[in-house]
C-alpha cells in the first residue's frame, strides 16, 4: 500500500504541477510525465498536428514530457501571430542538443541581440554577393553545367539524384562562403557533405527529442548524439581551416566572399562593447547557412523532378515555355521569370505541396500574448504549423492535388498568393528567401530545358516521405533523357 500511496501521490504531483493552466489554449488529454507523448505520430507529427486543429481549433496545446507547446494552424492564425504579434514571438525556444552544438551562437538558434546583428549581418552579405561581378546568379548557371555533366553521364538509364544535387546546391553555399566551388569528386568535399547529412538526420530522430528531454542524463551516455557531437566538431574544424586559409591572402578592399566580409566586420568592430563579431561565431554562422541552406533546396528539388516525372504533360507546358521565350541557344537568367508564368506556378505549386519544412522551427513567447481567444503565457514554446497553411481549406481551391492553377490567374498570368508561405513569415522568416528561390528558379528551369525526367520503365512514380530535417521524398530513381 505504501507503493500504491506513493504512486499515487506522484501521479497528482505530477499532475498539480503540469495540468493545463486555465484561460491557455485547449488541447488533447496529456497523460502524466510523458504528456501527449503517444497523441502525435512522429513519423507523420505534421499530419498529426493538423488533425488536431479539426477538433481543438486553430490554437490548441500539447505537453511534450514537461515542456508546453502552443501549435499554432491555418493562414489567418499564423500571420496575426507571426506577423502582427511578430515581436512577442521571436524568439527560438533553448534547446540543450542544440545549444551544445551551437553555443548560443550563430543565426538559426540565437536569440536578443546577437541574433539581431548576425541576422543583419548575414541578410545584408547575401545581398552584396546577389549583384555584381561575384554575383550568385553566375555561379548557379555555372555550377549548373558540372550538375547537368553528372546527370548526362547515365545516358538516360536510371540514377538516384540525390547526392548529385546536394552537391550541386552545397557548391552554392561553398562559393558564397569560401569564395570557390568544390569538385564533385573533392573527397574532403565529399566528406563535409556526408557529415552533414549525418548530423541533420540524428538531430530529427528520436534521439534529440530524448536529448532535449534528459539532457543532463544524455549527456553522459553513448549514442548517436554523441556522434552527432563528433560530426559537428570535425565539421567546424573544416570550416576553421577555411578561415585561416582566407586570413592569409584576405584584403577588406576586395571581399571574396562571406568569410572575408565577416573578418572585415570583427576588425571593423574592435573595441566596440556591443558588437557580437569574433571567429567562434564567424564558425557557427557558415555552419549554420550549411545547415539550412543545403538540404532545403535539394530537397525541393528532388521533389521538383519526382512531380515533373509524375505529371509529364504539365512537364511539357514547362518545356514549351521555356523553349518558346529562352530557346536552346542560352542559359536562362532571372530576367525570364516575369516571362515564364507557368514555369513560375509550376515551381511555386512544388514548393507548396512538397511542404519541405512542415512544422517550421520552433518559436517561443518572450511575454504574455493573447492568441485568439487565449493568453499565452511568455516562455511557452510555438509550433507554427505551415502545413495547416499550406493545404489550408480555406485558402487553396484543391489543397491535395498539384495544380499550378493556384497560381495562375484566367488569362494565364502569374498571381501571388498570401498563404504560400514555405519559408514562414515576420521576424524569424527564413533568412535564405532569395537565394533558395533564385536556386530554385534557375536550376530547376535550367534542367527543364536540357532534360526530360521519367520514370524508368517499369515503375511509378511514388510520392512516398522521409521525414528528417526536411520532409523528403523517399530515395528514388529516375530517368532523365537529354532533349
Ligand atoms: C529559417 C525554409 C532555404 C537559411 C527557415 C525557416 C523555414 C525555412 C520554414 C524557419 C522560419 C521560422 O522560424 O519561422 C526554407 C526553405 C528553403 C530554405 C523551404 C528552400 C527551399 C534556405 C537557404 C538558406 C536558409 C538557401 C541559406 C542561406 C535560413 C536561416 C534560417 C532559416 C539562417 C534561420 C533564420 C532565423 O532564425 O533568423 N528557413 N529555407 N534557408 N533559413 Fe531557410
Amino acid at each position: 500500500s505504501l507503493l500504491l500511496f506513493t504512486v499515487l501521490f506522484l501521479l497528482i504531483a505530477d499532475y498539480l504541477k503540469t495540468r493545463r493552466p486555465s484561460s491557455f489554449p485547449p488541447g488533447p488529454w496529456a497523460l502524466p510525465f510523458v504528456g501527449n507523448i503517444f497523441t502525435v505520430d512522429f513519423n507523420r507529427a505534421h499530419e498529426s498536428l493538423t488533425q488536431l486543429a479539426e477538433t481543438y481549433g486553430d490554437v490548441y496545446s500539447l505537453r511534450m514530457g514537461q515542456t508546453w507547446m502552443v501549435v499554432l494552424n491555418g493562414f489567418q492564425m499564423l500571420k496575426e501571430a507571426l506577423v502582427t504579434q511578430g515581436d512577442s514571438l521571436a524568439d527560438r525556444p533553448i534547446l540543450p542538443l542544440q545549444v551544445d552544438i551551437s553555443h548560443h551562437l550563430g543565426v538559426i538558434i540565437s536569440n536578443g541581440h546577437l541574433w539581431k546583428q548576425q541576422r543583419r549581418f548575414a541578410l545584408s552579405t547575401l545581398k552584396y554577393f546577389g549583384v555584381g561581378k561575384n554575383s550568385l546568379e553566375h555561379a548557379i548557371l555555372d555550377e549548373f553545367t558540372y550538375s547537368a555533366k553528372d546527370v548526362t553521364v547515365h545516358k538516360g538509364k536510371r540514377f538516384n539524384p540525390h547526392l548529385i544535387i546536394n552537391k550541386t546546391v552545397s557548391n552554392i553555399i561553398c562559393s558564397l562562403v569560401f569564395g570557390h566551388r568544390f569538385e564533385y569528386e573533392d573527397e574532403w568535399f565529399i566528406e563535409l557533405i556526408k557529415r552533414f547529412d549525418s548530423a541533420l538526420q540524428i538531430e530529427a530522430s528520436i534521439w534529440a527529442q530524448l536529448y532535449n528531454s534528459f539532457p543532463l542524463l544524455m549527456r553522459r551516455l553513448p549514442g548517436p548524439h554523441q556522434t552527432v557531437q563528433q560530426f559537428w566538431s570535425e565539421v567546424k574544424d573544416m570550416i576553421r581551416s577555411e578561415i585561416k586559409e582566407h586570413k592569409k591572402d584576405w584584403n577588406p578592399a576586395e571581399p571574396r566572399d562571406y568569410i572575408d566580409c565577416y573578418l572585415t566586420e570583427i576588425q571593423m568592430r574592435k573595441g566596440d562593447a556591443e558588437s557580437t563579431f569574433d571567429e567562434e561565431n564567424l564558425v557557427i554562422c557558415v555552419m549554420d547557412l550549411f545547415a539550412a541552406g543545403s538540404e532545403t533546396t535539394s530537397t525541393t528539388l528532388r521533389w521538383a523532378f519526382l512531380y515533373m516525372a509524375k505529371y509529364p504533360e504539365i512537364q511539357e507546358k514547362v518545356q514549351a515555355e521555356i523553349d518558346r521565350v529562352i530557346g536552346q541557344s542560352r542559359q536562362p537568367s532571372m530576367m525570364d521569370r516575369a516571362n515564364l508564368p507557368y514555369t513560375d506556378a509550376v515551381i511555386h505549386e512544388i514548393q507548396r505541396i512538397g511542404n519541405i519544412v512542415p512544422l517550421s522551427l520552433p518559436h517561443s513567447t518572450n511575454r504574455d500574448i493573447q492568441l485568439g481567444d487565449y493568453t499565452v503565457p511568455k516562455g511557452v514554446v510555438i509550433i507554427p504549423n505551415l502545413t495547416s497553411v499550406l493545404f489550408d481549406k480555406r485558402e487553396w481551391e484543391t489543397p491535395y492535388t498539384f495544380n499550378p492553377g493556384h497560381f495562375l490567374n484566367e488569362e494565364g498570368k502569374f498571381v501571388k498568393r498570401a498563404a504560400f508561405i514555405p519559408f514562414s513569415a515576420g521576424k524569424r522568416v527564413c533568412l535564405g528567401e532569395n537565394l533558395a528561390r533564385m536556386e530554385i528558379f534557375l536550376f530547376f528551369t535550367s534542367f527543364m530545358q536540357q532534360f526530360t525526367f521519367s520514370m524508368p520503365a517499369g515503375t511509378k512514380p511514388v510520392l512516398d516521405f522521409r521525414y528528417g530535417l526536411t520532409l523528403a521524398p523517399a530515395p528514388y530513381e529516375i530517368s532523365a533523357t537529354l532533349r
